[in-house]
């Protein structure tokens, strides 16, 4: 339980919002739960190859505050939309649809995935009010917090506690039924999982993981390109159906070569296969699957540099990084492209790239402490003048965590 004066700020100012939007009755308890958005330090467009990520919550948190209430439905108001929603939450009528916005959607998909898991609470339906820092669209994972905040708002009202790991597979199912992309886990994991000062190596297929510290001498800077995600979903699951089928194209050959090789995902094929079999692959296939051999080789060998406190290593591993996104897998852009060469050419930047699904959104640069504000002051000075679009700085600490208040609050 936590101690009502040391609420973040963001569960603090839903809980305002929630009265001061005469949600509830005057003398109604209400509950608060709240979750983290993530960056991704690297493990790009692996998570859905059964390979390796390396996520950090950010301090950004989306919170819900609210009551439970004897109707079916979720009430809800978002600050950040300044909208109003009205979603049904029983599993006799149909799933929201179109006409609901989006944010309405993944607390409506995300209860859905946890009734069917027995772990709502006893009341028909909720009223909460959303209030969120995590910026939208800007590739830290708003839309996981979102989700992951309206599970810890179910625990709140209370839902049975689920292991994290059953929550963020719930969320993960949310997101995939209310944006229609066929998204990985790491976002989701992330948020339900991430430790203060700690990156989060996690196993994908197996779904381990351990905590990696952050050092502390060095900066995290995360910039948003402002680059609209015009092209996010689609480009999102073809990249998502060419891994699959270069996963068809390789598997039965490789098996055959070693009698008893499994052979289920990207995970399992290395470089060598791939050079050795690159005939079987049409040369956008081999660039894909390219990417994604060489990011986890990356990320374990990042996760290690960065346990070693090896910061040079860890920027050198970035930087690959983003030349295998923008070169092998063309998930880059010009604005994005244009940021990590921006913050490529401040000196005491260690590396950067993009971060996040691509097609826009934001890029992460590792900085020595001292070069920070100069690096700041040249992505808000040079960005603009060779892109034509304003950035935005993001101040990011790695001090996140999912965390619940149950019903103290008197409305
Ligand atoms: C989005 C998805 C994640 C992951 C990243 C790319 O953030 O939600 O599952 O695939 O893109 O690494």
């Amino acid at each position: 339980m936590n101690d009502p004066l040391t609420l973040p700020e963001v569960a603090r100012q839903a809980i305002a919002v929630f009265r001061r939007a005469a949600l509830a009755d005057s003398d109604a308890a209400i509950s608060v739960g709240w979750a983290p958005g993530r960056m991704n330090i690297i493990g790009e467009h692996t998570d859905y190859n059964d390979g390796f990520v390396l996520p950090a919550a950010i301090h950004r948190l989306v919170a819900l505050a609210g009551t439970p209430a004897d109707e079916p439905f979720a009430t809800l108001y978002s600050a950040n939309h300044q909208a109003w929603a009205r979603v049904p939450l029983g599993d006799d009528v149909a799933f929201a649809g179109e006409q609901v916005p989006l944010w309405a959607r993944y607390v409506q998909a995300t209860w859905r995935q946890l009734a069917m898991l027995g772990s709502v609470p006893t009341s028909a339906g909720f009223k909460a009010a959303i209030v969120g820092d995590v910026p939208l669209g800007g590739g830290l994972s708003s839309s996981a917090a979102l989700e992951v905040a309206t599970a810890m708002f179910a625990q709140s009202l209370g839902g049975r506690a689920l292991p994290p790991l059953d929550v963020a597979r719930a969320c993960q199912r949310a997101e995939q039924a209310g944006a229609d992309v066929a998204v990985g886990i790491m976002d989701q994991a992330a948020s339900c999982l991430g430790r203060p000062h700690s990156a989060m190596l996690l196993d994908c297929r197996a779904l381990t993981f351990t905590y990696v510290p952050i050092p502390e001498d060095a900066e995290w800077i995360v910039f948003d390109t402002g680059a609209p995600h015009t092209l996010a979903t689609s480009g999102y699951n073809s990249r998502r159906s060419e891994c699959e089928a270069a996963v068809a194209h390789l598997a039965p050959v490789l098996a055959h070569e070693t009698p008893g090789r499994q052979i289920h995902a990207l995970r399992d094929i290395t470089l060598a296969d791939l050079t050795q079999h690159s005939a079987l692959l049409d040369d956008v296939l081999l660039q894909r699957a390219r990417h994604v051999v060489s990011e986890n080789m990356r990320t374990l060998a990042a996760a290690e540099a960065l346990q070693k406190c090896d910061l040079a290593m860890v920027g050198m591993y970035l930087n690959q990084s983003h030349a295998s996104l923008r070169d092998d897998y063309e998930v880059s852009c010009f604005e994005l492209d244009a940021a990590v060469d921006v913050a490529l050419a401040a000196p005491g930047t260690f590396g950067a790239r993009m971060m996040g699904a691509g097609f826009g959104g934001s890029i992460i640069a590792l900085v020595r402490p001292e070069s920070s504000a100069k690096l700041c002051e040249r992505l808000v000075s040079e960005y603009p003048r060779r892109t034509g679009r304003n950035g935005a700085l993001v101040p990011c600490d790695i001090t996140g965590e999912a965390g619940i208040q149950a019903a103290s609050w008197r409305a």
